[in-house]
């Protein structure tokens, strides 16, 4: 999904044709819901379940270390690329040489950071974790979107 939407975004800063509010208004939904849940799915469940299982040769920590500062910067930005959005999607305003500086730079810094995840934490994370930890995983991410009573029957 991060990919998808990260395509976009390059998309909306590098196509003047596919620079429409409808466009961004379906970016703007999921950063909007997902953005920082997801950082939190990692910083409270995932990263402290690979610190605890990874071996030594792993060398997870520094690695996880950086990942939790660059959740930190994005959250720190991700209020103002919505506002962009936000003003762009109700045509209050159209994109400033500085918006697109800062889209491009949100867009880059995920797609590193994404780079990461894929290529070194699911593995060392497929590798070493349980499937009860991924179970447990599983089930906060659900519980933080509330939708584990809808799961497990007992929503009204
Ligand atoms: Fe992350
Ligand atoms: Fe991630």
């Amino acid at each position: 999904m991060m990919r998808e939407v990260l395509d976009a975004i390059d998309r909306l800063v590098l196509e003047p044709s596919g620079r429409s509010p409808e466009a961004a208004l379906e970016l703007y939904g999921f950063l909007r819901d997902e953005y920082l849940a997801h950082h939190l799915d990692e910083d409270e469940a995932l990263f402290p379940l690979l610190r605890k299982r990874a071996e030594p040769e792993d060398r997870i920590d520094e690695i996880l270390d950086r990942l939790e500062a660059d959740h930190e910067t994005g959250n720190g930005l991700i209020d103002k690329i919505l506002g962009i959005l936000k003003a762009f999607i109700k045509n209050e305003a159209s994109l400033r040489d500085e918006d697109f500086e800062t889209l491009r730079f949100f867009a880059a810094s995920e797609r590193r950071h994404l780079i990461v995840e894929n290529a070194i934490i699911l593995p060392i994370a497929r590798a070493r974790l349980t499937k009860a930890d991924l179970d447990g995983i599983y089930n906060r991410m659900l519980a933080r979107r509330g939708l584990d009573r809808v799961t497990s029957g007992k929503a009204t």
